[in-house]
């Protein structure tokens, strides 16, 4: 594989020579464990921890007492700077990430989805030259798959082995844009599977969602909440299950991205449990994400058309007010793995595209700023999950599948020093008034949160410095992600 990360640049936020941080007092959460240490940092890399490590001289002390110290979080599912549905999404890579170390995360995954006939490597070099400059923390790419062909084979090869790719997503929505047939999905979940790599999944029935649309549209109904209406949660749920077939067929893995719906989490928990039965273990994945958890489509706080369209994703929010508590209970018991943002932001001018029609409504939401307070909110203020699973499901989960664990999604000696401290006593409230995001609308707003990041680490780096945030932008790597995982083809791994 070539050396695919970008050179060390210049910061000017680095003070002391050798880079060394101690962090004190605080209590360090793994997925594993939970502990009184100090962590000591030098070079971006965790070197020691321990309980009253010594202070070297020239090093940055870090009182961390009554705090939580975390793996920073990595949100798994981002599109920053991406055209869909004749729109770009407002937050790129620079302002997307920024927000992101605001909130406590401090590597992403973004999607990288090509034109119908777009060479595979074009778009990885195309979305390396957009993030490169602009990085405030690490990033990984997964790769979209359009269409099926030889050639779009050979090119997933090339991906895995040269560019650090591992994981590729298929569709089975957006019927004539992204959609595959299940021809397209048996075969490229077969070529994911030769290669070691994970195929991720939009799962909602793309036929459908098409006639439904055609039928709403025909009978008058144009508005935002038709768009919910042409894909319920059955479609997303038959998808979910057609998924969950087609990767037994092929003997692949499967990774469902945004499991938005009990019905689809309900299956593929059933998947999960049928395969473990049989074979000891399961390859099926889910993730949910913090819109899922943290909010549902609730008309009483829906004003006017502006507000609905900003609430419009793929797939919906659901109206059942259930929904949330349904699916933290199944990320608590893991029947779901990991929790994303889908981060898809568009402003009001550009959600006015579906003004008269809600299929040309640009889908996505924002989340990731706020994915780790939302879901620590939900998940452990409300005691449905304790702060180690907190850990699991923002961070380690998504390292372990994506096969950079324990460089990412620990905190150990050796593992990259990204690290947030997380101060469970504090509150703040969400709100697009002070958001770090571009967007100009903020589907959380107004919700109260516990765990605010007092510190925030990237690679060494005290970006998030007692609440005050000071990125330096192009600071982020690209982390290649080998074939392989343990985790998930639970076989030998050829690269660490
Ligand atoms: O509505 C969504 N989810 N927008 C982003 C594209 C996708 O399907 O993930
Ligand atoms: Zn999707
Ligand atoms: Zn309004
Ligand atoms: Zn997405």
């Amino acid at each position: 594989m070539e050396n695919l990360t970008n050179s060390t640049k210049e910061d000017p936020m680095m003070k002391n020579s050798s880079n060394r941080i101690l962090i004190k007092n605080g209590i360090v959460v793994n997925a594993d464990n939970i502990m009184k240490n100090d962590i000591y940092i030098e070079e971006g890399i965790i070197k020691m921890v321990g309980l009253n490590l010594p202070e070297p001289e020239d090093t940055r002390i870090i009182d961390a007492t009554s705090f939580l110290v975390m793996p920073g979080g990595i949100d798994p599912h981002t599109h920053l700077e991406l055209e869909f549905m004749g729109a770009v999404s407002v937050d790129d890579f620079y302002h997307g990430t920024k927000a992101a170390v605001a909130g406590g995360t401090t590597m992403i995954m973004d999607f990288a989805l090509p034109d119908k006939d777009e060479s595979l490597i074009d778009v990885y070099h195309k979305w390396r030259a957009r993030a490169t400059n602009k990085v405030c923390c690490d990033y990984a790419l997964h790769i979209g798959i359009a269409k099926w062909s030889a050639e779009v084979k050979t090119q997933m090869e090339e991906l895995c082995k040269v560019y650090g790719v591992n994981s590729f997503k298929m569709f089975m929505a957006y019927k004539g844009v992204y959609m595959l047939n299940d021809t397209d999905l048996y075969n490229s979940f077969e070529a994911c599977k030769n290669l070691g790599a994970i195929p991720m999944v939009h799962a909602e029935n793309g036929d459908i969602i098409f006639e439904n649309t055609k039928r709403l549209l025909d009978s008058g109904i144009t508005g935002a909440n038709g768009h919910a209406l042409s894909r319920p949660e059955e479609v997303e749920a038959e998808a979910v299950n057609r998924a969950c077939v087609i990767s037994k067929q092929v003997g692949s893995p499967l990774y469902i991205v945004h499991v938005m719906s009990k019905s689809a989490a309900n299956i593929l928990a059933e998947h999960r449990t049928a395969q473990i039965k049989e074979e000891g273990r399961t390859k099926i994945f889910g993730e949910t994400l913090a819109a899922a958890v943290g909010t549902h489509w609730d008309e009483n706080k829906i004003n006017c058309w502006h507000d609905a369209a900003a609430h419009v994703l793929s797939p919906p929010l659901r109206s059942d007010p259930d929904t949330p508590h349904f699916l933290l209970n199944l990320l608590a018991n893991d029947a779901l793995q990991t929790t994303g943002s889908d981060n898809a932001t568009f402003n009001a001018n550009q959600k006015a595209l579906g003004e008269n029609n809600f299929s040309k409504i640009p889908n996505g939401v924002n989340g990731v700023e706020d994915r780790m307070s939302v879901i620590w909110e939900k998940g452990v203020e409300s005691n449905m999950f304790d702060p180690c699973r907190f850990v699991e499901i923002t961070s380690t989960n998504a390292a372990k599948i994506f096969n950079i664990y324990p460089r990412k999604g620990c905190i150990g000696v050796g593992s990259d020093a990204d690290i947030v401290i997380w101060n469970p006593n504090k509150k703040r409230t969400i709100s697009a008034k002070t958001h770090h995001q571009a967007v100009d609308y903020n589907i959380f707003e107004g919700m109260e949160c516990h765990g605010v990041p007092e510190y925030v680490l990237v690679g060494g780096r005290v970006c998030v410095d007692n609440g005050v945030l000071k990125v330096f932008k192009g600071q982020g790597k690209y982390i290649p992600t080998p074939t392989n995982s343990q985790f998930v083809y639970n076989k030998p791994n050829t690269f660490c």
